[in-house]
Parts: C-alpha cells; sequence; structure tokens
C-alpha cells in the first residue's frame, strides 16, 4: 500500500457503508461494491445519511462531508474493484459468501492489492483459503457505529505476511482509528468475550429475570456500561449476531455462544434491531421504546 492508498469496500450495509464513511473522511478515495443496483443505491443513500448526521452533530463540517462524498463511488460491479491497493470485505457472515466473493476478486484485483475482512466471528485462514494470496490477507474486525467506535482489531492468520501486518497497521492509524493486534481464534479479543455476554442478557430476559428496561438500566447504572446489552443486540443487528453466536458455537461447542431460541425468533420475524427499526426497542417513535413481550 502506498501514500495514494485507494480503498474498495464489498458490502454497503450498516458496516461497510460505515467503513467507507471513515476512510473517505481521512482522505482516501474509496470504491463500493454491492450486490446488485439497488442495494447499491441503498448503500449510497445510507453514506449521504450518516455524513449528514455527522454534520448535525458537529463531527464534520459541511464541506468535509461533501468532500468526504465525492471521493466515494457506489457500484455494483466486482470489476470496479480492479485497480484497489486494499479491498476490506463487509458482506454478511457466512463462510460461503465471503469465500465467493474472495474467490472472484482474487481474479479481479491486482496482485499486489491486500485482502481484508471485516467479520465478526469467522476464521481469517478460511477466508484466505479461497484466494491465492495467504500472505496478503487479513482481518480488519470494525466496530459499530464505525464512524463513533475508535478500535479496529487487526487479525493476523498463520499465512500473513509482515509487510501485510504494518500496510494494515498503517491504514488503521491513517483513518484515525486505534489499533489491537489479535490472532484468528472466533470472536478474536472483543466478541470472544461481548457475545457470551449478550446472549446472558437474552437468555435473562427470555428465562423472565426482569424487563427489558431493567437489564439495560441495571448493566448502565449497576456496571457503568454506556449502552445496556440489549441496546447493544440491537445496534449489532440480532441477525448478525444470531450467526457470529452461531459461528462461535460450532467453533467452541460451548452453551454460553449458543444463539438463545428467542433470538432466532425475533430473526425469522423480521426483528433485527435498530436496522429494521424493531428489536428489543421499539424504533418506529422516538424516543424508542423497550419492548415488553412474551415470546
Ligand atoms: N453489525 C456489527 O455490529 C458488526 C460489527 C463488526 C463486524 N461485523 C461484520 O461485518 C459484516 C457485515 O455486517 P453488517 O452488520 O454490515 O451487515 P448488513 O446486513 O448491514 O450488510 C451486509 C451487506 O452486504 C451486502 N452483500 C451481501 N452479499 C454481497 C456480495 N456478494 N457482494 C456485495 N455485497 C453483498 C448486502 O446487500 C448488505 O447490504 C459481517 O461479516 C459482520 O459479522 C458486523
Amino acid at each position: 500500500m502506498t501514500e495514494t492508498l485507494t480503498l474498495g469496500v464489498v458490502g454497503g450495509g450498516l458496516m461497510g457503508s460505515g467503513i467507507a464513511q471513515v476512510a473517505a473522511v481521512a482522505g482516501i478515495d474509496t470504491v463500493v461494491c454491492e450486490v446488485e443496483a439497488a442495494a447499491a443505491d441503498r448503500a449510497g443513500a445510507l453514506i449521504d445519511k450518516t455524513l449528514a448526521r455527522g454534520v448535525e452533530r458537529g463531527k464534520l463540517s459541511e464541506a468535509d462531508a461533501q468532500a468526504a462524498r465525492s471521493r466515494i463511488r457506489v457500484t455494483h460491479h466486482l470489476e470496479k474493484l480492479s485497480e484497489r491497493h486494499l479491498i476490506i470485505e463487509a458482506v454478511v457472515e457466512s463462510l460461503d459468501a465471503k469465500r465467493a466473493v474472495w474467490s472472484a476478486l482474487d481474479r479481479i484485483a491486482a496482485p499486489e492489492c491486500v485482502f481484508a475482512s471485516n467479520t465478526s466471528s469467522l476464521s481469517i485462514a478460511d477466508q484466505a483459503a479461497a484466494t491465492s494470496r495467504g500472505d496478503r490477507f487479513v482481518g480488519l474486525h470494525f466496530f459499530s457505529p464505525v464512524p463513533a467506535m475508535p478500535l479496529v482489531e487487526v487479525v493476523r492468520t498463520v499465512t500473513t505476511s509482515d509487510a501485510t501486518m504494518t500496510a494494515a497497521l498503517a491504514f488503521v492509524a491513517k483513518i484515525g482509528k486505534q489499533a489491537i493486534v489479535a490472532r484468528d481464534t472466533p470472536g478474536f479479543v472483543v466478541n470472544l468475550l461481548l457475545v457470551p455476554y449478550m446472549l446472558d442478557a437474552i437468555r435473562a430476559f427470555e428465562s423472565g429475570v426482569a424487563s427489558v428496561r431493567d437489564i439495560d438500566m441495571g448493566m448502565q447504572l449497576g456496571a457503568g456500561h454506556p449502552t445496556g446489552p440489549l441496546a447493544l443486540c440491537d445496534y449489532v443487528g440480532l441477525d448478525t449476531l444470531e450467526r457470529v453466536g452461531g459461528v462461535m458455537y460450532e467453533a467452541f461447542k460451548e452453551r454460553r455462544y449458543a444463539p438463545p431460541p428467542l433470538l432466532h425468533r425475533m430473526v425469522v420475524s423480521g426483528w433485527l434491531g435498530r436496522k429494521s427499526r424493531q428489536g428489543f426497542y421499539d424504533y418506529r417513535v422516538d424516543p424508542p421504546v423497550p419492548r415488553d413481550f412474551a415470546g
């Protein structure tokens, strides 16, 4: 990667649009690739919305937001990523989906291009093995909401070269984030500890320990957490949480990683958290209200 680093982002959902935004704000020319034209339009609209929110909240000037937007192009043609120096993948948390993306990109991207996965729980090695560039493959695990969360986990797998680690750490510094380095084990550092906590909060609600409001308030006021665990589940996305828990359960075979049945019932009902406006809270009203449901 060079001074004039260019970035490709595959998947323009919650995470991909945020990653594109922070990179563009840092002056990096960025192309976002979505799966089809309508999804690309949605990704563009999401980037517009989050940049506008940054301006409203005084985090960005109008001019900086416009300059950042001018550095982002959104497409649904993977070939548009052929000249990128770094490509970050943020598609759905499915190994098959990610391997399919990487195998296609391996044929399209320049040989020196570095590939980085934003996976929350899947093995970096399993993804790198779908390409011919294991040495130029790394994990770059961002946190939601990307513009606000300062951390990126840089994940090194067995094949990752020193040069790729150096380039990945330089990228994280360039976009103004703080890096920690983790090995390629399920959940890395943060999700290894956080996912069982969120799933335990769902189990506590499911078994009638307390209401949504009281579980969240308990951890905010009693443990000093800025956000309650169930509100956090809604931020992450309940479908994503179910997939991440499932992958970690498969890896460790420990109950604490197993997605609770209530989580599954909410996901199949389309209650995905903030992104679908319904989850443990109802976001169709402002301010959102905790739900009191028997599920
Ligand atoms: N949500 C979080 O808090 C969080 C945090 C860190 C990492 N992650 C990881 O980031 C990844 C994305 O999560 P998200 O929350 O942004 O999900 P999301 O559902 O909001 O977005 C995924 C996007 O990928 C697109 N997509 C799917 N297949 C594609 C393909 N083949 N080509 C291009 N685009 C494709 C979808 O259309 C969708 O817009 C997952 O691996 C997830 O585990 C999520």
